[in-house]
């Protein structure tokens, strides 16, 4: 996730693109770069760090003079933050900013290497740049379609050749675009909140519609050069809101935002149908070697780690200890260096986590990270890294960085049991193919908040209630509990089902409303006796199952039902509504949603 925009008009456009890419430092901040027609020629200023960074070097260096230009704010995907790596890519003639992910940047690269070209930077965006080098005919538009016909991904794209200055070309798939309209002057963005400044009339820009901008005209044309004749809109949001996408809050926003993140963690890591870890160093050949796994975590990582524990047990059939990072550093583990370490962290940053990826190193264990923030202190320090690509994540509970988390969790598990003979290819291509339609029902399963905020209008005056499964399901509760507990300060824990009769159920009364996530066919039936158990001790019980689930009405007070997928990937369904029975919890009561109380985003204290 990244911020690009454009502006071409008759003010300075320097002071402009600053001005809006401030609005979308949301979406990233790891370096910044404008590039900008001065006196008919492309001048490209960049570096690593955030806008302020930028601004400051403008000051000191250059401050490129021009009434058109683009710009971007980068999350980094390819390549480390870094001045080389940031945004605009190109060279004198043709110049770009990207917000997205060229998924076969590396078969492109491959092919302009052999055409002569030299690249500069890691980024998958140099390639775009180059290939519009490469097809570049004196006729934008046609250079643009040969592009798009080659590249494949996830892209908003701001462009601007050399030889049709005051023009900005951008064009989109997969990624999100908006063309500003003002009195003699227009602009591109990856968001609403950079243009409010300027003006509240905007197009929204559809898949592959390519925008032609000049300060005078806004000309939108599909791949066959037909004009496309759209609706203005006008935003009615004031700028905070606008920040949130028109959400109440970011929490809210970031829920929404899974099937894109989603997608844009698992496509560059599926190729040809197989789960793709290569990019990250991780072969077949190192998968066979250890002996025992550890997945190391704090909080919302931690339970991702307990469902990859049970997916990795259960498939690739290797032993898996879950652990707490600030326990786990401090029992004196028995790690060797023919184990695997994963540490699990959205920040990277965390101090435990930070701690433990150390001690697995004095161990010399091999240490695989799965972090989301690009060039964090844990990524950089592991042997291997697989980066979640989520965006930035603003809400202080962790949603869309747990389920990318998951998706990693079972990425590894199909090339891990494949690398051991566990699984065979036809059963690993069909585990990758069903995880590749995750973020489609993920886009349906959002349709269900209301029956969530419903759930959540009969928890919301609770003072303690229970989370309750069964194997993959119980690894999801615990997160499900976490995620109610720490925005709306409702106690709550999460218990094995079948545990509950050992002491726990004593607790149960018609104040003690019981959640039941039963998702797991083998073991529903098991579930359901747990629930009769707390429904005839008066508990008001809410299930979360399958909608092919067969069971007695009387068993349960209210049902939120689910799209039945294979039973492992139920829990990065389930994670949907128990995000939303937390954050309309939440809401009910009044709560700070996105700053709860004594807590922090990122945890670097011990
Ligand atoms: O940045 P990390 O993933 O390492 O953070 C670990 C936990 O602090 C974090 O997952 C926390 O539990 C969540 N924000 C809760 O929603």
């Amino acid at each position: 996730m990244c911020g690009i925009v454009g502006y071409v008009g008759k003010k300075d456009s320097v002071e402009i693109l600053l001005n809006s890419l401030a609005k979308l430092e949301y979406r990233g901040y790891d370096s910044a770069g404008i590039a900008v027609f001065d006196e008919g020629k492309i001048v490209v200023e960049k570096t690593k760090g955030r806008l302020a960074d930028l601004g400051e070097k403008l000051e000191k260096t250059y401050r490129p003079k021009g009434t058109c230009g683009i710009g971007h704010t980068r999350w980094a995907t390819h390549g480390e933050p870094s001045d080389i790596n940031s945004h605009p890519h190109g060279n004198e003639k043709i110049t770009v900013v990207h917000n997205g992910i060229i998924e076969n940047y590396n078969k492109i690269k491959t092919f302009l290497v052999e055409k002569g070209y030299v690249f500069e930077s890691e980024t998958d965006t140099e390639t775009v740049a180059k290939l519009l080098d490469y097809y570049y005919n004196g006729n934008p538009f046609e250079t643009i379609v040969k592009v798009l016909k080659e590249i494949e991904g996830s892209y908003g794209l701001g462009i601007m050749f050399a030889d049709f200055p005051e023009k900005i070309f951008a064009v989109r798939k997969d990624s999100p675009l908006i063309v500003g309209v003002g009195e003699g002057e227009n602009f591109i963005a990856s968001d609403v909140p950079a243009i409010l400044k300027y003006t509240r009339n905007y197009y929204l820009i559809e898949q592959n519609e390519i925008v032609t901008l000049s300060k005078d005209e806004v000309v939108i044309q599909d791949i066959h050069g037909d004009i496309i004749k759209k609706e203005l809109k006008v935003a009615d949001w004031d700028e905070e809101s606008a920040e949130k996408g028109g959400f109440e809050h970011f929490m809210l926003k970031e829920i929404h935002e899974q099937p894109t993140a989603l997608k844009t963690t698992i496509m560059p890591r599926v190729l040809n149908g197989m789960p793709f870890l290569e990019e990250c160093g991780i072969t077949t050949d190192m998968l066979k070697l250890y002996n025992k796994i550890f997945i190391v975590a704090c909080g919302t990582a931690m339970h991702a780690g307990m469902v990859g524990k049970y997916l990795i047990e259960r498939i690739a059939r290797v032993d898996v200890t879950v652990d707490i990072a600030s326990e786990f550093r401090y029992r004196n583990p028995i790690i060797s260096s023919k184990d695997l370490v994963i540490l699990i962290s959205q920040s990277g940053e965390t101090a435990d986590t930070k701690a433990v990826l150390r001690l697995a190193k004095e161990h010399r264990a091999t240490t695989l990270s799965i972090v989301n923030v690009k060039g964090s202190s844990i990524a950089r320090e592991s042997d291997f890294v697989i980066y979640t690509h989520a965006g930035p994540e603003i809400s202080v509970a962790s949603t869309k960085a747990y389920t990318v988390q998951l998706s990693i969790m079972y990425l590894l598990t199909f090339q891990l049991a494949y690398a051991r003979g566990k699984i065979t290819e036809e059963e690993c291509r069909e585990y990758t193919r069903k995880l590749v339609e995750l973020p489609d029902i993920i886009t349906d399963v959002l349709e269900i908040k209301d029956k969530c905020q419903y759930a959540a209008s009969k928890l919301v005056n609770a003072d303690s209630l229970l989370y309750i499964g069964r194997g993959l399901d119980y690894a999801l509760s615990m997160e499900g509990s976490l995620k109610l507990k720490e925005i709306s300060y409702i106690h709550s824990e999460s218990y094995a089902a079948g545990e509950l009769k050992h002491g726990t159920i004593s607790l149960v009364t018609e104040h003690m409303p019981v959640i039941a996530v039963a998702t797991q066919d083998d073991l529903f039936e098991k579930t359901i006796s747990n629930v009769k158990e707390v429904k005839a001790r008066g508990a008001y019980v809410l299930m979360i199952c399958k909608e092919n689930a067969d069971y007695d009405n009387d068993a349960v007070d209210f049902v939120i039902k689910i799209p039945a997928a294979d039973n492992i990937f139920m829990p990065i369904i389930t994670a949907v509504p128990l995000q939303f029975i937390a954050y309309y919890t939440s809401v009910l009561k009044g709560c700070d949603v996105d700053k709860p109380r004594n807590l922090a985003k990122s945890v670097t204290v011990e």
